[in-house]
């Protein structure tokens, strides 16, 4: 038999009736909703930084007609930039505030900006990144546990195509 109660309908309609101002905030809200508003903001930084740094590969790549490697850092630029969205979209539900500043983005990112002056250091420097996002990803998915599941999933659907990123950076570096 599970521990887990079942709250009675009228108890959770009254509930849902109080303090409606903090929207998808509810009572039932287990985390410590300041704590996954500052995770949700470095990795947001994380992926702002590895979105910059995608973009300035591929068109260095574009340069010096790396047309394979190019592709995949234009890919991955596309979609580290959704991650970043999806990260700032559930900061607000969680009624705080996505920080774009740029002054902040390198000082809380996980994930470093590294130019990269060759073919090879650039796809290197894009492995060791993912390679940091994939473990802070997979801590904070289990520092988070039940207590929100919401942000879970979007940190676990993150993760699933941060480990596809470092799995092409690496079949990329095999070749060069
Ligand atoms: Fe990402
Ligand atoms: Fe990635």
């Amino acid at each position: 038999m599970s521990n887990s109660v079942l709250t009675d309908i009228e108890t959770l309609r009254h509930r849902a009736r109080e303090h409606v101002e903090n929207g998808a905030i509810t009572e039932g809200y287990k985390a410590d909703r300041e704590e996954i508003i500052r995770l949700l903001n470095e990795s947001l930084a994380t992926e702002l930084v590895c979105t910059l740094r995608y973009k300035r590969h591929y068109f260095m790549a574009s340069g010096i007609k790396a047309s394979v490697a190019a592709e995949e850092f234009l890919e991955h630029a596309n979609q580290e930039s959704e991650h970043a969205d999806k990260l700032a979209e559930r900061i607000v539900q969680l009624g705080g505030e996505p920080d774009f500043n740029p002054d902040n983005l390198s000082k809380n990112s996980h994930a470093q900006y590294v130019a990269g002056s060759n073919l090879k250091e650039m796809v290197l420097e894009d492995l060791v990144a993912e390679r940091i996002a994939i473990d802070s990803y997979r801590e904070i998915i289990q520092y988070i546990g039940d207590k929100d599941p919401t942000t879970r999933r979007i940190f676990e659907d993150i993760l699933a195509q941060e480990e596809e990123h470092a799995d092409d950076m690496s079949d990329l570096l095999e070749g060069l």
